[in-house]
């Protein structure tokens, strides 16, 4: 008897720890909301100003919110925010503004100067015609990823990343890119033409022949001969160093693999994602908090610059792996994420132009957008909390 009294008291403890860390997702909703509105006003005076090409809000510099043009890499975060606030909330008038902010970048569909187009128009588009149905919108998804297509090389076997520092590289990838296969493999749903399938699992299984360390984490950056397919370099651009694990790229990874696994049911990328989430999650330089230093090696690293964004994508893509793995561990780690987030990482409300979440790091080496509010950890953010509720 006494026995199983200690072993029911030690059940409601864990479950007392366990509740502490949930995230109350509707009252967080409410002041997500209470943001955007800040946001969208101060969006509205300079979108209507003479800088009209900035579109889309990014960050703040000197306590202002910058803003950028459609191409912009993090240009499609604002619209996917306010798609998810529909998507939550039901109220209309963010369906309206989720489509004007999209209408602002549509004409991305048609780049082919970059690897991001997942991140621009699948975060923006994929979320709206997954909303609306909208035809257009399906059109602009496959256009997107006609575009995406053009930068495959089947000698590689991977998509081009960047275009520049030509000088330096000759065919670069950089693990940031497992991200932009979503936008293929949905093409191929939409379709049923299979050609932007096989050049998304391609381009994972290239990524997980060349990017890895034994140790599951990743390289930034690995530079190939676009001739002959060889690797020319493994190198980071955002990171500390070549052999560091810049903290953002070990969550695109995580990710990533975990959305091939969702499109392909191949267990090697569900294993990869795990092996992923045991580098992140064991790591000895890993916070109490699990919001991460911005790189894993950072120097001085008790010092270091958090990076918040990645945490929130990092609990974002656990929730979904939660669903998929047979360890039963991610959830409870999701949102312990969630929660830390929450407490300590969010802005006061009225504050910061309306930002979500403090504390991310763009580009460190570059000293550009340290300890900063950032839309993408605001939009893996708001992902994440809707996850939190519907992914078990
Ligand atoms: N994809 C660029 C970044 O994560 O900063």
């Amino acid at each position: 008897m006494r026995r199983r009294i200690i072993f029911s008291a030690f059940l409601a403890l864990i479950a007392s720890h366990c509740m502490a860390q949930q995230v109350n997702v509707n009252r967080e909703i409410k002041t997500i909301e209470q943001q955007v509105g800040v946001m969208l006003k101060i969006v509205d005076t300079i979108s209507a100003g003479p800088k009209g090409n900035l579109v889309e809000p990014r960050t703040l510099v000197n306590g202002k919110l910058k803003m950028v043009n459609s191409n912009d890499w993090t240009s499609g975060f604002f619209p996917g925010l306010l798609w998810y606030l529909y998507d939550y909330t039901g109220n209309s008038s963010y369906k309206g503004l989720a489509q004007k902010f999209n209408k602002r970048i549509e004409k991305e569909q048609f780049s082919k100067n970059t690897h991001d187009l997942g991140f621009m128009i699948y975060c923006s588009f994929g979320n709206g015609y997954r909303l609306t149905n909208d035809t257009a919108y399906r059109s602009i998804l496959v256009q997107a990823a006609k575009s995406l297509s053009t930068r495959f090389n089947p000698m590689v076997g991977a998509i081009r990343s960047w275009d520049h520092h030509a000088d330096a590289w000759q065919y670069p990838v950089i693990i940031d890119n497992m991200m932009n296969l979503e936008l293929l493999f949905e093409a191929t749903k939409l379709t049923g033409d299979s050609s932007y399938f096989k050049i998304a699992v391609q381009h994972a299984n290239t990524t997980l022949k060349n990017h890895f360390r034994p140790d599951h984490s990743s390289y930034h950056v690995v530079d190939y001969n676009p001739a002959n397919g060889k690797v020319n370099l493994k190198v980071t651009a955002q990171g500390y160093s070549n052999e560091s694990a810049w903290a953002r790229g070990q969550a695109w990874g995580l990710y990533g693999y975990t959305l091939c696994y969702r499109f392909t049911r191949n267990p090697v990328y569900l294993a990869q994602a795990e092996a992923i989430a045991k580098f992140i999650l064991t790591n000895p330089n890993q916070t109490a908090d699990l919001v991460p230093y911005w790189d894993y090696n950072a120097p001085n690293i008790s010092d270091a610059p958090r990076d918040a964004s990645a945490a929130a994508i990092t609990a974002s893509a656990l929730y979904e792996l939660g669903t998929y793995s047979k360890a039963g561990h991610y959830r409870q780690y999701a949102d312990k994420i969630l929660s830390s987030l929450t407490k300590n990482y969010r802005s006061p409300i009225g504050e910061n132009a309306g930002f979500i979440l403090l504390h991310s790091t763009g580009h460190l080496p570059a000293k550009s957008e340290i300890d900063v509010p950032i839309n993408y950890a605001d939009y893996y953010y708001l992902e994440a909390l809707l996850r939190s509720k519907r992914m078990k």
